[in-house]
């Protein structure tokens, strides 16, 4: 817990942690209370080159031979107010201190900047890229002048640069905040962008010879306060106020970025990050933002079926229950399918008596939100019981356990099964009921398909690799007549223990998970998960070692430590 401290923002004193600066002081007062500012961001060293967090700053006054307070008339202690504005950025939070944000002097500095900041930057705002989430544009509606005074030629710029593969750069409309150039250096590692030229036509650019092609490049575009920086992608599809936000977790790898789905008439157009400090801060992978692409592709389920034929998903999954009673069953989990069709899949195990397996996904770590584990919910696939122990690479046993004739029956879910080492004739041996997005080997032999909803197309929770628990939520309907999961689930797992289906929805499938699932508190209920996730108890795996290394927000020594001590965590 950090010290917290006392000081006045326009009249009104507020408790904020100490050295805390002034534009996060400002925001901790609320009512829509803001320092503007451009250059500033929470994650990336302080540059106070945008001069647009003006404030008046003054401390309490002290007789400087006794160091008494100096008084007022009325008795209160007197402000020494600094004579000029002051940069709240690089202004630390000091006991006592004394913070104007509106005052007339105040408001000049911000009109004056926003005049300086508007003479080369060209009026397209119509048809900007960045309209509708521009900090130039909203700023100077909220602080200009409303009137230019500068009757001189604009300087012109290069406009439509390829900074990379992802990013495409204008730079007349960049304010040169280096934000961009911070972030490639501090976090991305890679230090590509600089300003060439001085003055007034400071240039952005990439270092001779380098291109921004990092797999954070795009984080770039997100920061860039004004449409300098776009993303080619993304670039002139959508207006962002048509769009739909809905708050996701990225499945790429096991460190649970936070991101946000952006969404119109049941079509995705972008995911970006979003903050949580103990996950991904603000940033997350370029790989990661591509992954809404291939829930529209071709190749996609959308049929239930049985030999081929078109059926209903009540038909299907009754046929699925007459094959799991007949016994000889393993079941291939997997660490993609949410917490809650998890829980199903080890009710599934436990009521046909499957063997359980799971497949790994391992690759090579980045260090910072690209773990060694590609899979979102491996700690969810432990958590439930599906598995003891972290997944091997192939399911050879399982290949030799088909072909030896012990196991007649294969419920696989998301996994094609040939490719961790049974061939597809070993397959033909076994009836498979394959539970999927998209059609593959394992699907085309399949008995009986049930297609599966995307991480984008239905609600559900990961737990990520420091035993997080995060909530997802549907952001676009899914395939025409595709059920969420766990309703076909739990129509092929109640009968299997003699029970009537219920209706299930995610507030039911909780409430039997809550009370089954030990680190689950009772309490705890999917609806009011908190939006920053929620950190589960860790100890009954701490002798498990899993694959990822140091990361951004990952220490496995740390975890370790925590696993021990769960108190001092
Ligand atoms: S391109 Fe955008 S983020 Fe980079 S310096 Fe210019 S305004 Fe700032
Ligand atoms: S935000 Fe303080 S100088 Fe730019």
């Amino acid at each position: 817990m950090s010290e917290m401290i006392t000081i006045n923002i326009d009249g009104q004193d507020v408790e904020v942690p100490k050295g805390i600066n002034i534009i996060e002081a400002v925001k901790q007062v609320g009512k829509g209370k803001e320092v503007p500012h451009y250059c500033y961001h929470p994650k990336l060293s302080i540059a106070g080159n945008c001069r647009m967090c003006m404030v008046e700053m003054g401390m309490p006054m002290r007789d400087r031979a006794t160091g008494e307070a100096v008084l007022d008339e009325d008795g209160t202690q007197k402000i020494a107010w600094i004579p000029k504005p002051t940069i709240g950025c690089a202004t630390n939070a000091a006991p006592g201190m004394h913070i104007r944000t509106n005052s007339e002097m105040v408001e000049e500095s911000r009109n004056g900047v926003t005049e300086f900041l508007l003479i080369n930057h060209p009026l397209d705002c119509p048809i900007c890229d960045q309209a509708g989430e521009c900090r130039l544009q909203e700023f100077s509606a909220e602080h200009g002048r409303g009137y230019s005074r500068f009757i001189e030629d604009k300087n012109v710029k290069p406009k439509r640069t390829r900074l990379g593969p992802r990013v495409t750069l204008d730079d007349e409309r960049c304010i040169l905040c280096s934000r961009c150039v911070r972030f490639s250096k501090e976090v991305a590692g890679d230090d590509v962008l600089g300003f060439v030229d001085r003055g007034t036509y400071s240039t952005l650019t990439c270092y001779p010879g380098k291109e921004l092609a990092n797999n954070y490049s795009l984080n770039t575009v997100d920061i860039c306060p004004v449409g300098a920086l776009t993303s080619t992608d993304f670039r002139f599809k959508m207006r962002v106020w048509f769009l739909k936000r809905t708050h996701s977790i990225c499945t790429e790898s096991s460190v649970g970025a936070n991101t946000e789905i952006w969404s119109r008439e049941g079509k995705i157009y972008r995911i970006t990050p979003r903050r949580n400090d103990a996950v991904n801060d603000t940033w997350m992978t370029d790989s990661g933002r591509d992954l809404f692409k291939p829930i529209e592709s071709e190749d996609r389920l959308i049929d239930y079926t049985i030999e081929g034929v078109r059926k209903t998903s009540d038909e299907a999954a009754d046929a699925a229950v007459e094959l799991l009673k007949g016994g000889d069953v393993a079941l291939v989990g997997s660490a993609h399918s949410s917490l809650e069709e998890q829980f199903f899949h080890k009710q599934i195990a436990e009521r046909s008596g499957a063997k359980v397996s799971l497949v790994s996904h391992y690759g090579e770590g980045d260090g910072l939100l690209l773990s060694e584990d590609r899979s979102p919910n491996l700690r969810g696939a432990l958590l439930t019981g599906l598995i003891g122990e972290p997944p091997k690479a192939d399911l050879e046993s399982l290949a030799r356990e088909i072909d030896s004739g012990e196991v007649k029956t294969v419920f696989a879910v998301n996994e094609d099964l040939t490719e961790y080492g049974i061939r597809k004739e070993v397959l033909a041996k076994v009836k498979v009921i394959y539970v999927g997005t998209h059609a593959n080997h394992t699907s085309e032999v399949a008995h009986i398909v049930l297609p599966s909803l995307s991480v984008f197309e239905k609600d559900g929770s990961f737990i990520n690799q420091n035993f997080r628990l995060q909530r997802f939520k549907a952001a676009v309907p899914g395939p025409r007549g595709v059920r969420p999961d766990f309703t076909v689930l739990e129509k092929i797992a109640a009968p299997l223990g003699d029970e009537k289906p219920a209706p299930v929805t995610i507030d039911a499938v909780w409430e039997r998970m809550a009370s089954g699932i030990d680190q689950l508190d009772e309490a705890l209920r999917w609806r009011s998960l908190p939006e920053e996730g929620v950190a589960l108890d860790a100890t009954a795996f701490a002798e498990l070692d899993f694959v990822e290394t140091k990361n951004l927000k990952y220490d496995p020594a740390a975890l370790k430590e925590a696993q021990a001590n769960p108190a001092e965590a």
